[in-house]
């Protein structure tokens, strides 16, 4: 549950060692969450400084559906009532190899959408039966407009955002919420090795906007925010141009 000043009490990261998803929960900690669960993959546990926040580990792969009811099972024994869920997993490949390798480009879409479909339809069930918490989707620039550079992530991320956007429609009037990411280029493990696009960003910056839209109950959050008129635009480019823009 919210705390007494109505800020973030208890958070799920699904993909908890995103560098994204840390630093959103390393903001809640400071901004006074209590719980941290992170859901990763069996590996190596990340240390995050969270303050004094408790912090729990879960097991999660998000191309295991089957599974993931399980995990928000295990969340809600662990700290009760969720306030923020955070869906931070993704992987982005290279589109080259994927043009090569169909089953693995059909695998990262697994991961990318349909993980995200199975997680967000559990989160929507939970966070409607608490009857309050907000799904965070980190979805992308990438899906706003699909490039041809990108174009297999680019159109799991379009999937993606989409979803999150019936979902939240579909969650209207519960008490419950979708709020939607949209970062362009965050420089981190992620993009590591590739040159950075304009108005490249960092994942603090990704958490600083995301703690500020949760406050102010946004919709959908760009980060940076001056992305949101450049797309306007660049939605409208010719294809002849936007075919051959970079990644
Ligand atoms: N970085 C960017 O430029 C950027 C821009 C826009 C949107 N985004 C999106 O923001 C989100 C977070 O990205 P990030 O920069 O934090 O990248 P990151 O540090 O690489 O984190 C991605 C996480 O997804 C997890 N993951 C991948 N496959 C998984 C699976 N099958 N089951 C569970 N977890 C899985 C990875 O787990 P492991 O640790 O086990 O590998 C990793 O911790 C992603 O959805 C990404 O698409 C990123």
């Amino acid at each position: 549950m919210k705390n007494a000043l109505g800020s973030v009490d208890t958070v799920l990261l699904l993909g908890g060692r995103s560098e994204i998803g840390l630093a959103i929960a390393g903001r809640l900690a400071r901004e006074g969450a209590r719980k941290i669960i992170l859901a990763s993959r069996p590996g190596p546990s990340p240390a995050p400084a969270f303050g004094g926040a408790e912090v729990h580990h879960l097991d999660f792969d998000a191309a295991d559906p089957a599974g993931h009811g399980a995990v928000f099972d295990a969340a809600v024994k662990l700290a009760g009532d969720l306030d923020v869920v955070i869906a931070a997993f993704g992987v982005l490949g290279d589109q080259a190899a994927y043009e090569e390798d169909p089953q693995a480009a059909a695998e990262s879409v697994g991961v990318n959408l349909a993980g995200h479909v199975s997680a967000g339809l559990h989160a929507a069930r939970l966070l409607r039966e608490q009857g309050h918490g907000t799904l965070v989707v980190l979805s992308s620039v990438a899906g706003v407009r699909v490039r041809r550079a990108n174009f297999v992530y680019g159109a799991a991320k379009a999937g993606l955002d989409g979803f999150a956007q019936g979902l939240g429609d579909a969650l209207h009037g519960s008490g419950a919420r979708v709020m939607i990411v949209r970062p362009g280029f965050v420089r981190g493990r992620m993009t590591a090795g590739l040159p950075a696009a304009p108005m490249a960003t960092t994942p603090d910056a990704v958490a600083r906007a995301v703690a500020a839209g949760l406050r102010a109950d946004a919709g959908v959050v760009w980060v940076p925010s001056k992305l949101r008129p450049v797309f306007a635009v660049m939605r409208l480019l010719p294809r002849a141009i936007w075919r051959r823009l970079p990644r």
